[in-house]
């Protein structure tokens, strides 16, 4: 079902109104800190009507006759045609080089009309790259039908992401070769709000449970995406570089200029790199399928070696090759299938080999980097049927010795599913098994059906959204210490594989506007007392707030070397804390105070001293106030509650001068805590 796209670099399949319009959508009232910057007006930066009667720059692919015309025009009384087309690829283009910058998100489109006579077509508008003349291909709008009796418009967007020598847009035809017309042929782009810098960063808060990672993109690690993406993340997983169509296009032909790239980003910033997928079956080429005469292969035992030496070979490369840089890999992407007796996938892979293909390509992984974490990945594994068919799997190949180490729940779900509930039992069942959890490709759809489209985000969407990450994201929290890292399947609204999956329409599954702007569900996260209308209708968490250990593992009563408990009594402190500066620059700096209840509490206020003049600027999680030293915490109205031996953490921006000292003197409901290292 899924949609095989792996050239493009991205495209929105969806009209510039449209675009723009989801552009204004989120705009939403000033949440507490962060006014939502309004989007601007777009920036034209070439206009073609040919009313001067020149092509404008325009020219044929190949030797195509390109000329103004006035047969037809959609404005004025010109427009281009190219006719003497002799493949369907072939069109009117236009340099872009010069005009264009690496990026930048530019939306482009055309009206095109086929010549008088010419049968019905669909057309598409694409782009040519090339680096060092090795060309590339991506379509910046999607198929759309096309006829010689009125004009259609092709529209859709193009971020450039790589150095280039030559850049065009062209127009296409799917199949034929009629003779076109073009007119009003635009290129522009909206200037970029600048990314918040007065929110808190998700990886600061999220830092005490797990890293917080993001899918990215060649046009995720330039430009501002990267600065968001450095505020607030702390890993990423390439969401195609690292597949196999995009890094053995051919037998034995590696490519890697994506994926590098995405590497050495990665490392240069200090972010864990989850690497995503080396066996799956999308995004695999069709060679890896063929037998030795270049035929579909049949479930001969030839053949059968064959696949495993491919996925030997394959495998060895690509893990060899990063070596010590990617920390896990999902070995195995969505080999179950739970409408089968044995919950095994036919894929090609499977009807060729048997399970044999999973065992070479984890011991193939684990030798070519015994140092790096392996998973076996797959989505809806909140759906009890399938998450036990994995289960099941899991622990059979494991007792053989097969080094898996992990399961990747990919999450990709919606504003109403699955539970919260169902979400926990997803993660409880495979504690047993002694593996390493992760949360792989989260995003939250605001839409709940197929049949649903909406231009604009509503707004109702977006506050349930921001609360379905405040509960999600609680259940991953509960379960820290079996979870070792969560990531999203993207950065930011602008740029997510739900536009055009499972249908084509505007989605906004994600914590960041397609502004690039902090949404509700970035509150949802780091503060909910944030989410607009938080104070009067904040649903409450479906979850039973059931107590579980930190992640840490250290609020047990006895744990850990204590400096010392400060109160004086003989009754045992009632709670514990541990105050930690999680960064610090010249002046300012972050930090968070962690406080576990012993016994249950209902309202609190948390108290603590700051040495040396510190001065709190904004806190999350609570309400506070600052008389000289002593700041006073009050709870926030969903973390009212903190059952026995759970925790509350707030955190917090201050300034300091001097010496950047700990707070002392910290106190839940005014009784000294035993404070942890
Ligand atoms: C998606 C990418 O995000 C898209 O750009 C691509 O066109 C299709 O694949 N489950 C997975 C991911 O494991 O690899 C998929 O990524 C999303 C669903």
């Amino acid at each position: 079902m899924r949609a095989k796209h792996w050239r493009r670099t991205k495209w929105t399949p969806i009209g510039v109104a449209a675009l723009l319009a989801a552009s204004a959508a989120v705009a939403l009232p000033p949440l507490l800190l962060t006014p939502a910057a309004q989007a601007a007006d777009p920036v034209v930066v070439l206009s073609h009507g040919f009313e001067d009667g020149t092509t404008q720059g325009w020219g044929g692919r190949s030797a195509e006759t390109v000329a103004t015309s006035t047969a037809a025009a959609r404005t004025g009384s010109r427009s281009l045609l190219v006719s003497g087309r002799t493949a369907s690829w072939q069109g009117p283009a236009r340099s872009l080089l010069g005009s264009v910058e690496k990026g930048t998100r530019y939306t482009l489109s055309a009206w095109v009309r086929l010549a008088a006579g010419e049968p019905a077509a669909q057309a598409r508008l694409s782009v040519e790259r090339r680096t060092a003349g090795t060309p590339s291909y991506d379509q910046a709008t999607g198929n759309v039908n096309v006829t010689a009796t009125g004009w259609t418009q092709l529209t859709g967007s193009y971020t450039l992401a790589h150095d280039v020598d030559f850049l065009t847009a062209y127009v296409e035809t799917v199949s034929g070769t009629s003779a076109i017309h073009i007119d009003d042929f635009t290129m522009s782009y909206v200037p970029a709000t600048p990314i918040q810098t007065n929110i808190p960063a998700v990886k600061a808060v999220l830092a005490p449970y797990f890293p917080i990672g993001t899918a990215i993109s060649p046009t995720t690690i330039i430009g501002q995406h990267a600065q968001l993406l450095n505020r607030h993340f702390s890993s990423v997983t390439p969401g195609n570089s690292l597949k196999w169509d995009a890094t053995e296009p051919a037998a034995g032909s590696f490519r890697f200029t994506d994926a590098d790239a995405a590497v050495n980003f990665a490392v240069a910033n200090g972010l864990e790199i989850r690497g995503h997928t080396l066996i799956w079956h999308q995004q695999t080429p069709s060679w890896v399928f063929a037998d030795a005469a270049g035929n579909p292969m049949t479930a001969t035992a030839a053949n059968k070696a064959l696949l495993l030496s491919r996925i030997e070979s394959h495998v060895s490369t690509v893990v060899g090759r990063y070596r010590g840089k990617i920390k896990y890999w999902d070995v195995a992407n969505e080999v179950i299938d739970e409408n089968q007796a044995d919950g095994l996938r036919r894929s090609r892979w499977f009807e060729i080999a048997g399970l044999d293909f999973l065992r070479t390509a984890f011991r193939a992984a684990r030798a070519a980097d015994p140092a790096a974490r392996l998973f076996i990945n797959d989505y809806n594994t909140n759906v009890p049927a399938k998450r036990d068919k994995l289960f099941n799997l899991v622990s059979a190949l494991r007792a053989e010795g097969v080094p898996i180490d992990g399961v990747g729940h990919q999450m990709h779900v919606n504003i109403d599913w699955p539970s919260v509930a169902e979400t926990e039992a997803m993660i409880t069942k495979f504690v047993p098994l002694g593996v390493d959890q992760q949360v792989t490709e989260m995003d939250i759809s605001i839409y709940t059906n197929t049949g649903e489209s909406f231009p604009t985000p509503p707004r109702d969407r977006l506050i349930k959204q921001g609360y379905r990450y405040r509960d999600l994201m609680g259940v991953f929290k509960r379960h820290a210490d079996a979870i070792s890292s969560v990531t999203l399947w993207g950065l930011a609204d602008d740029d997510t594989w739900l536009d055009s999956f499972p249908v084509a329409r505007k989605d906004a599954p994600l914590l960041f506007d397609t502004e690039l702007q902090a949404k509700p569900a970035y509150w949802g996260i780091v503060d909910p007392s944030r989410i607009e209308g938080a104070a009067s209708a904040s649903p409450t968490a479906s979850a039973a707030p059931t107590a579980s250990a930190s992640p840490t593992g250290n609020t047990s009563p006895t744990a850990g070397a204590s400096p010392g408990p400060t109160n004086t009594g003989q009754a045992p402190p009632p709670c514990q804390v541990r105050y930690t500066v999680t960064g610090q620059w010249q002046g300012g700096f972050q930090g968070e105070v962690r406080v576990t209840a012993l016994a249950p509490v209902n309202g609190w206020t948390l108290r603590w001293t700051f040495p040396n003049g510190q001065r709190l600027d904004q806190l999350w999680n609570g309400t506070a106030t600052q008389t000289g030293a002593a700041v006073a915490v009050t709870n926030a109205s969903w973390n009212r509650s903190i059952p026995a031996n759970s925790t509350a953490t707030v955190g917090f921006l201050a300034s300091w001068a001097g010496t950047n000292g700990p707070a002392a003197d910290i106190t839940l409901n005014n009784a000294a805590c035993q404070r942890l290292p």
